[in-house]
C-alpha cells in the first residue's frame, strides 16, 4: 500500500519518498459515525504551496495551522525552512507550552505533548500593553515608513488616491523618496505635508492620520523584518493589539504587506544564488524557504475591496512557486477570500462548511477529479473536531482526514461557563 502524501507530485515521490514531509493526520475511511482512522497522511513541506484552510466557526482551522507549523519545526528538512504565523487573535504564543491536557488523546496517536521554540514578536511601541496584561512575548519588531508606497498609505487610511488628500499624499511620498530613498520617518512626512500648498482641510486631515499612525507603535528607523526569516525558526507575529475595528485591520494589513514584499524580494535574490550553487553542487539554500500562515485571511485578502496586503499576497500566490514561498490562508468563509487566491490553492483543507456560497466557492476549484460534488464529501464527514477534507491538486486526489491532535497547547479553544 503506497503511503498517502499530499502536496507532492509523482516525480518528487519517486525521487525523495517521504523526506521533507510531516504527518498531519489520518485518512478517514467510511462515512459519518462509521468512519475510522486509517493510514497516516503525509504532507509535503519541501515545496512551495498555496493552501486554503476553511471551515465554519470552531471546526479546527486555527488548530490545524498550528499542527502544520509543528510539522515544519520537526521535519527532517526543518533547517531549510522558516515559518511565520500572522496571529490576529493572539492565540499562538501557547505553542511554547506542551499540550498536557490532551495526554491521553495524544497517546492514542503515539504522540507526546511537546513545547516548541516559538518566538513571539510584538510591535515595538506596544510592550507596555503586553506587560500590563501579562501577555508573554520574546522580541519586538518595527517597520520603516519609507518602505510604504503612497497607495499603501492611502489604502490603510481609506483615502481615495484621486482626492485632494490622495494627491497631497502622493506628492509628499514621491518627494521624500527622491531625496531620501527609504530613509525617512513619519515626522518627515508630516513636515513635508505642511510645506506643500494644499487646502487646510486636506493638510490637517492627512497630518492627523499620520499622527495617529505614530500611535500604532510599529514604525521605527529600521525595519526588523529579517528577524522573521531565521533558518529553522518559528516566528509568531502577534498583531492582536490593534483591536477589532477596521483601523486595526488596516495596520495589520500594512504589516503583512511589508513582510510579504520584503520576503519575496529576498527569496528572489536568494534563488538566483541558489541556482548557481546548485550548478556547483552546493546544496544548502541561501535563505530558508518561507512559510507564512495567515489566520483570518479574508481580512487581508478580501474578495471585495482591497487592503495594502492584497497585491503583495496575490503576488505570492501568483509567482511564489519560483522563488520558494508558501502561503497558508485560513478563513471561515472561502467565498469571502479573493477569488484569485482561492483558485490558485494547490492544497485545500476544508473542515465542515454549511453556507451554500462557501460550499459553492470550494466546489469551483479542483472539481475535475471529484467523483461526487463537494457537498457529498462534506456531508459524509463525522461530526468531530478536526475532521475535514483534503483536496490535493498535486496528486489530484481528495481525502477525508482526521487532523492529528496538537503536541503544543492550543489557546484558541471555545471558552465555556462550566468552570467554577
Ligand atoms: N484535530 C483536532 N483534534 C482535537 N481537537 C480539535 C482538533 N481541531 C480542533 N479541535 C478542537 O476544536 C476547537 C476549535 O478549534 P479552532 O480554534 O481551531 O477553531 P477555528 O476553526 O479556528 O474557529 P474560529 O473560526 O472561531 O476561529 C479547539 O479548541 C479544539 O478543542
Ligand atoms: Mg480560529
Amino acid at each position: 500500500m503506497p503511503k498517502i502524501s499530499v502536496g507532492r507530485d509523482k516525480k518528487d515521490r519517486e525521487e525523495y519518498g517521504l523526506k521533507g514531509t510531516g504527518i498531519i493526520g489520518r485518512h478517514l475511511v467510511g462515512e459519518k459515525e462509521e468512519a475510522h482512522k486509517a493510514n497516516p497522511i503525509y504532507f509535503d513541506l519541501a515545496r512551495p504551496h498555496v493552501m486554503g484552510v476553511f471551515g465554519k466557526r470552531g471546526t479546527g482551522k486555527s488548530y490545524s495551522l498550528g499542527t502544520i507549523a509543528e510539522e515544519l519545526q520537526t521535519t527532517d528538512i526543518s533547517n531549510n525552512l522558516s515559518t511565520i504565523i500572522i496571529d490576529p487573535m493572539g492565540i499562538y504564543w501557547s505553542m511554547k507550552r506542551p499540550n498536557d491536557r490532551s495526554i491521553t488523546v495524544l497517546e492514542d496517536w503515539d504522540l507526546k505533548p511537546a513545547n516548541f521554540d516559538a518566538k513571539v514578536y510584538i510591535p515595538e511601541g506596544k510592550t507596555q500593553e503586553f506587560e500590563e496584561k501579562e501577555m508573554p512575548y520574546d522580541d519586538t519588531f518595527t517597520l520603516k515608513p519609507g518602505e510604504l508606497t503612497a497607495q499603501e498609505w492611502a489604502m490603510a487610511f481609506n483615502i481615495d488616491i484621486s482626492s485632494e488628500r490622495g494627491i497631497l499624499l502622493e506628492r509628499v511620498v514621491s518627494r521624500l523618496e527622491d531625496s531620501y530613498g527609504t530613509e525617512y520617518r513619519i515626522d518627515h512626512i508630516i513636515e513635508g505635508i505642511k510645506k506643500l500648498d494644499f487646502s487646510e482641510e486636506a493638510t490637517d486631515g492627512l497630518v492627523n492620520r499620520f499622527n495617529a499612525a505614530k500611535d500604532w507603535g510599529v514604525f521605527g528607523e529600521e525595519s526588523s523584518l529579517e528577524k522573521f526569516t531565521t533558518r529553522g525558526e518559528l516566528s509568531i507575529v502577534d498583531v492582536s493589539v490593534f483591536g477589532e475595528l477596521s483601523s486595526g485591520w488596516s495596520v495589520r494589513s500594512l504589516i503583512v504587506a511589508l513582510m510579504a514584499k520584503r520576503i519575496l524580494k529576498e527569496r528572489m535574490k536568494a534563488r538566483r544564488i541558489e541556482e548557481i550553487d546548485e550548478m556547483q553542487n552546493i546544496s544548502e539554500n541561501e535563505m530558508p524557504i518561507t512559510w507564512m500562515f495567515i489566520d483570518e485571511a479574508h481580512e487581508f485578502l478580501p474578495a471585495n475591496g482591497k487592503t495594502p496586503a492584497s497585491d503583495p499576497l496575490l503576488k505570492w500566490v501568483k509567482i511564489g512557486r519560483e522563488p520558494g514561498v508558501s502561503l497558508v490562508l485560513a478563513t471561515q468563509q472561502p467565498a469571502k477570500l479573493h477569488p484569485n487566491a482561492l483558485s490558485q490553492c494547490d492544497i485545500v483543507l476544508s473542515h465542515r462548511l454549511t453556507a451554500r456560497q462557501d460550499i459553492e466557492a470550494l466546489g469551483e476549484i479542483m472539481q475535475t477529479y471529484m467523483r461526487h460534488d463537494i457537498k457529498h464529501y462534506i456531508d459524509a464527514l463525522p461530526d468531530m473536531p478536526g475532521t475535514g477534507l483534503i483536496l490535493d491538486d498535486n496528486s489530484e486526489r481528495i481525502y477525508p482526514i482526521q487532523m492529528r491532535p496538537r503536541k503544543s497547547w492550543h489557546a484558541g479553544g471555545t471558552p465555556d461557563a462550566f468552570d467554577e
